[in-house]
C-alpha cells in the first residue's frame, strides 16, 4: 500500500518573478488558498498518510507556514468568536501532523530532490507530485493508485499537448492499449519538435518504485546540469520495468508560469 508522497519544492520559481523573489511560489494563493494546499489535499483524498516536502534553506518560510502555532493561538485567544480562523488553524494542524521536511539546498533537479528522501521511504513504491501542476475536479493521484494496485507497476500522469509545445515537457514514447491508458516504451526530457516520440506529455504525478534511488545515486547530471527524474525512469524502462501512462480526466491548471498562474486563479474561481 502506498502511504507516502514526496513533493519537491526547492525550485527557484524564476518563471514567476518578481512574485517569488520573497515568497515561495507554492505559497502563492490560487483563489484564496496556497497552491501547495491543493496538492496536499489531493494526497489526503488519495489516502496518503505522510507527505515529505523537499525544501531549501531559502524556502524555510514553507515550514513556518505549518508551524506558526504560537501566532494562531495568540490571535484566536483574542478573537474567540472567529469560527473561520479556528477552522483554518485546525486544517493547518492536520497538515502539520502528516508533513516531514527534507532539505535540498542547491536546486540540482527533481531526481536529486527525490534522492534526498531515500531514507524516509518505507515501502516498495511512493507517490511524487510536482506542485506546478494542479489537477482539479478529479483526484488524479487516487486514480493512479487504483491502476498501480491492479497492475503492480509504476504509473505516470499524462496529457496530450500541442506538437509545437513538446519541448516544454517530458514526452513519452507509447504503446496505446486503452483510451485513457498506455504502456510507456520510453520518455525523453524536453525533446525538440523534430525528435519528440509523441505528443503525450509527462504531467507531475508519478508512482515510482523505491529501487529508483539506486539508479539516481549513480546517475550523472543531464540537461542543464540537473539530475532529472525522467532520466532515471528511462533507465528503469530499459531494464524492463513496467510503467503505465494514465491520461487523467481532471482539469489541468499549469501554475508554473506567470500566464498559467494568473489563468489558474481565474479558472479556479469559476469552478
Ligand atoms: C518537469 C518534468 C517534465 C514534466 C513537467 C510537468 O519539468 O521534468 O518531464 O513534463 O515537470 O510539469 P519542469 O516543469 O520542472 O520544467
Amino acid at each position: 500500500m502506498i502511504k507516502q508522497a514526496i513533493i519537491p519544492l526547492a525550485g527557484l520559481g524564476t518563471r514567476l518573478l518578481p512574485l517569488t523573489s520573497v515568497l515561495p511560489k507554492e505559497l502563492l494563493p490560487i483563489n484564496g488558498k496556497p497552491g501547495l494546499e491543493y496538492i496536499i489535499d489531493e494526497c489526503i483524498g488519495a489516502g496518503i498518510k505522510e507527505v515529505i516536502l523537499v525544501i531549501s534553506a531559502r524556502k524555510r518560510i514553507i515550514k513556518t507556514y505549518f508551524y506558526n502555532d504560537a501566532f494562531f493561538k495568540k490571535i484566536i485567544s483574542k478573537k474567540r468568536k472567529d469560527q473561520r480562523l479556528k477552522t483554518e488553524y485546525s486544517k493547518i494542524k492536520k497538515y502539520k501532523k502528516m508533513i516531514k521536511f527534507v532539505y535540498q539546498n542547491s536546486p540540482r533537479g527533481t531526481g536529486d530532490a527525490i534522492l534526498k528522501c531515500r531514507k524516509l521511504i518505507k515501502s516498495k513504491y511512493f507517490l511524487m507530485l510536482l506542485p506546478d501542476d494542479l489537477i482539479v475536479k478529479n483526484n488524479c493521484s487516487l486514480s493512479m493508485l487504483k491502476i498501480h494496485k491492479r497492475h503492480n507497476s509504476s504509473v505516470i500522469a499524462s496529457k496530450r499537448v500541442k506538437r509545437k509545445d513538446v519541448s516544454r515537457w517530458g514526452i513519452f514514447k507509447i504503446k496505446k492499449n486503452s483510451s485513457n491508458r498506455f504502456l510507456i516504451k520510453d520518455v525523453v526530457e524536453k525533446p525538440s519538435i523534430k525528435s519528440a516520440p509523441s505528443n503525450y506529455a509527462v504531467i507531475g504525478r508519478y508512482i515510482l518504485p523505491a529501487k529508483i534511488f539506486a539508479i539516481l545515486k549513480k546517475q550523472k547530471a543531464g540537461k542543464n546540469g540537473e539530475i532529472h527524474i525522467t532520466d532515471a525512469i528511462r533507465t528503469l524502462i530499459k531494464q524492463e520495468d513496467k510503467f503505465i501512462g494514465h491520461i487523467f480526466s481532471g482539469k489541468y491548471l499549469d501554475c508554473g508560469s506567470m500566464k498559467g498562474y494568473i489563468n489558474s486563479s481565474i479558472k479556479m474561481s469559476k469552478l
